[in-house]
């Protein structure tokens, strides 16, 4: 039986979906109980940043996970998570949808999807993982502001169709429980080769900023632990979470 999304909380608006997930997982929720809202006010991005979530035209929500790892090996986590995402929704669309480092979904350069994890746990081990999912499902260009209608699009600004929530949920659930069970089967490995198969970047010269400085060099693909080789000239160096230009 499905475990991802048999316990779910739905509410009409919420702050954020991370928050109540929080509440929950520290109340003892399941693994795979998700809590899902049709508006945030104060929905949350990577490094701080605001996420956009107008009520009824996108899926927000946040997935608890239980899984038996360290700390280091959460971040691949987030990788599992953006594969899973990606390869169900070109099921469900038949867009042509890639992955941005480390866990942007673009189609054409433009954001339709953006993960976000928040790992609970000590050094020898997690205690339990919220993965946020915020997808742009039925936006039309007029349901953003104006700084927005460059960098982000939604499934049915490129579809030309609305698509339904209660059809892309279970598909994403289903999809997000097979990989995440393959990865703690069967490691990283599996995840790193369809990571690279969907990757937007390989191959393009990229440029991001780091605690060490500024690097600039070509997107080569991901090591075993799930940092991202940049190579400049003869040097590689593995990259872990942090912004990409390109
Ligand atoms: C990013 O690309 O910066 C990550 C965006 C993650 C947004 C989702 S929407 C559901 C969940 N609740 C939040 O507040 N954020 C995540």
């Amino acid at each position: 039986t499905q475990r991802f999304g048999q316990w779910i909380r739905y509410r009409e608006s919420l702050p954020s979906t991370q928050v109540l997930a929080h509440e929950w997982a520290k109340e003892g929720a399941k693994e795979g109980s998700l809590v899902v809202t049709e508006e945030q006010t104060q929905g949350r991005g990577r490094m701080g940043r605001f996420w956009h979530s107008p009520p009824g035209t996108g899926i927000w929500m946040s997935l608890i996970l239980r899984p038996e790892i360290t700390l280091a090996q959460a971040s691949q986590l987030t990788l599992v998570g953006s594969v899973a995402l990606t390869r169900s929704l070109r099921r469900e669309t038949g867009l042509d949808i890639r992955i941005k480092w480390p866990n942007d979904l673009l189609i054409e350069g433009k954001k339709i999807s953006g993960i976000l994890t928040e790992t609970r746990g000590e050094q020898d081990g997690v205690q339990y993982v919220i993965l946020g999912m915020g997808i742009n499902a039925n936006q039309t260009e007029s349901d953003w502001p104006e700084e927005l209608r460059e960098i982000a699009t939604s499934l049915a600004i490129e579809g030309k169709k609305q698509y339904r929530r209660r059809v892309l949920i279970p598909a994403i659930l289903k999809e997000m429980e097979d990989l995440y069970d393959a990865f703690l089967d069967n490691g990283f490995e599996p995840i790193r080769i369809l990571w690279e198969e969907y990757a937007a970047i390989l191959g393009k010269q990229v440029r991001t900023t780091t605690h060490r400085g500024v690097i600039e060099g070509v997107a080569m693909g991901l090591d075993s632990t799930g940092a991202l080789l940049i190579r400049q000239g003869e040097k590689v160096t593995p990259v872990f979470s942090s912004d990409i230009e390109y």
